[in-house]
């Protein structure tokens, strides 16, 4: 299969936005939207965009839907149960925690070592096990999981929907979905009979009083122990990314860490972890100029809007205390990341940390950046940095 575009995807997307901002996929049948104006539209209005994949499946999926892919009303309930356990208030109970985690993480490390597997990796996945009660011991038994659901091996740059996948990936997709199946269902039993202080004993809780199946229950297991850590990794990752490529920018964060909250802003912007998100027009609507119709796939390309000249002043260039900085790459709308208070969270205190162990550091080199293999995430699975 060949790419769609030559090159890097930033400028592919700066041709679209300019040339063709609402564009038919031929192809692969759906439509794509490239500008901040149309994005922030598909996003924000949840009649119109629904979150429901229509799109027919070959096979009964493993997992039901989650709260990803529900419109309201069962959307609401859902997020309405957990909601709670990602407030501000809530999570600074866990910052303490966090701090200790990253420390202990960086006392363990090489002078040479992969930032990905030894810090920006495990960080986040034993924060968000241990809040939702899995063990973190099984972390490289996570790791195994996402990779083999997220590596694309035939064509990391195509955009391909369950309904596409040939037939040996999506053997090996479901039967990564079914051990993770089996994997929670022992858990939802296990606190079934001894219900904790955590995430699965609350979604348990909102079971036996009837609110949730045990399949929503799964899944959104499912979506939480994935959501809740492969976007933090690569954040932290392209955060350490860009400290490397402007060295302007590390000398003004390393001098001065109260900026960090705003340069974890800018990587979010200018690094998008998630690249696109979709929906399915519930009917038929205009946009951009363009007439969708009921039950036509949209992709809302998130890091071509987070680009958008109309919106952002020089775009293309990182500047580490930009002010105001309105992205999307947390999304918007109803379904506006439930994690972003604690991905925003670890990212600061991570970079705290991170800069002390380095404070004697004149720059950071990268020996290896590695990207991830799908189009959907931006990030790096190995990013060695020199001693
Ligand atoms: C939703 C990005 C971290 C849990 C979303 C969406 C985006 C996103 C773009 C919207 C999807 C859509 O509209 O279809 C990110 C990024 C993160 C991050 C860039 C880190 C840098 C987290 C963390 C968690 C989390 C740490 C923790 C559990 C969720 C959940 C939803 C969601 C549950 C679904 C919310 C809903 O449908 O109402 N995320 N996320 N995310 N995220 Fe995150």
């Amino acid at each position: 299969m060949t790419t769609r575009f030559a090159g890097k995807l930033e400028v592919w997307w700066t041709r679209m936005r300019k040339e063709s901002p609402l564009h038919y996929n031929r192809e692969h049948q759906y439509w794509e939207v490239f500008r901040y104006e149309d994005v922030n539209r598909v996003l924000s209005d949840h009649h119109t965009f629904s979150s429901q994949n229509r799109r027919r499946q070959k096979e009964e999926p493993v997992f039901h839907d989650s709260i990803l892919s529900l419109d309201p009303p069962q959307h609401t309930l859902l997020r309405s149960i957990v909601s709670r356990s990602f407030s501000p208030a809530f999570l600074r109970e866990w910052e303490p925690r966090i701090r200790t985690i990253a420390k202990d993480l960086l006392l363990q490390t090489p002078p040479d070592f992969d930032l990905i597997n030894h810090f920006a990796y495990p960080l986040p996945v034993t924060v968000i096990a241990d809040m939702m009660g899995v063990p973190s011991k099984d972390q490289p038994m996570f790791r195994q999981w996402v990779d083999r659901l997220f590596t694309m091996e035939n064509d990391p740059t195509n955009i391909r929907f369950a309904d596409e996948t040939k037939p040996d990936e999506r053997k090996r997709i479901r039967s990564v979905q079914m051990d993770m199946k089996q994997y929670f269902r022992d858990i939802v039993h296990e606190r079934k009979q001894r219900p904790q202080n955590d995430l699965i004993s609350l979604l348990v809780d909102s079971h036996s009083h009837g609110q949730i199946s045990e399949e929503e229950i799964l899944s959104f297991c499912f979506l939480l122990l994935l959501a809740g850590h492969i976007t933090t990794t690569n954040l932290i990752g392209n955060a350490v990314f860009s400290l490397a490529e402007d060295p302007e920018t590390y000398r003004l964060v390393q001098k001065d860490h109260g900026h960090i909250p705003l340069f974890i802003e800018e990587v979010l912007r200018y690094h998008s972890p998630v690249r696109f998100v979709t929906r399915t027009a519930a009917h038929d609507v205009r946009l951009g100029g363009e007439t969708l119709h009921a039950g036509e796939t949209v992709v809302a390309w998130i890091a071509s809007a987070n680009r958008d000249e109309q919106v952002f002043d020089r775009p293309d260039r990182f500047i580490a205390n930009r002010k105001p900085n309105p992205h999307l790459a947390f999304g918007k709308g109803i379904h506006f990341c439930l994690g972003a208070p604690l991905a925003r969270m670890e990212a600061q205190i991570a970079m705290q940390a991170l800069l002390s162990h380095w404070n004697r550091k004149e720059q950071i080199q990268i020996q290896e950046a590695r990207p991830v293999k799908t189009v959907f995430l931006n990030g790096y699975e190995k990013l060695t940095i020199a001693s």
